[in-house]
């Protein structure tokens, strides 16, 4: 089916200047950029994307790294977008993630771990909904 994802460059990610590199591994999967903006979460942002996670032990190690510099946000779109995009980022831990992934191309820990994406279909729409307008989304 035709789905939507949310997809973050993290700071790590960005300060290493592979932006572009990232955005042309999912154009070349065939995912397309519908929505992008880059921002600098604050701390109370981070932390409210991140809510399923709060009684988790990485919790503020997260957080502090996610606020830690400027992050580039977008929406993609596509037949399979999300599984697709969790198949080009690879495992959450770089040290798993299958070689040619994006994680084990450019992350370097399991918190600087380059990129994020939702995980499932109810959990996209929340993630979109949370950075964006619909007035924001291009589809076509
Ligand atoms: P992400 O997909 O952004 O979702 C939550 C993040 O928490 C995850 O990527 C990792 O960067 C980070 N994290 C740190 N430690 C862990 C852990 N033990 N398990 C899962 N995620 C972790």
């Amino acid at each position: 089916a035709l789905e939507r994802t949310l997809s973050i460059i993290k700071p790590d990610a960005v300060a290493k200047n592979v932006v572009g590199e990232i955005y042309s591994r999912f154009e070349k999967a065939g995912l397309k950029i519908v929505a992008c903006k880059m921002k600098h979460l604050s701390r109370r942002e981070a932390e409210g994307f991140y809510a399923v996670h709060r009684e988790r032990p990485f919790f503020n190690a997260l957080v502090e790294f996610m606020i830690s510099g400027p992050v580039s946000i977008q929406v993609l779109e596509g037949e399979g977008a999300i599984l697709k995009n969790r198949e080009l980022m690879g495992a959450t831990n770089p040290k798993d993630a299958a070689p040619g992934t994006i994680r084990a191309d450019f992350a370097d820990s399991i918190d600087a771990n380059a990129v994020h994406g939702s995980d499932a279909a109810e959990t996209a729409a929340q993630e979109i909904a949370y950075f964006f307008a619909s007035t924001e989304i291009f589809s076509r």
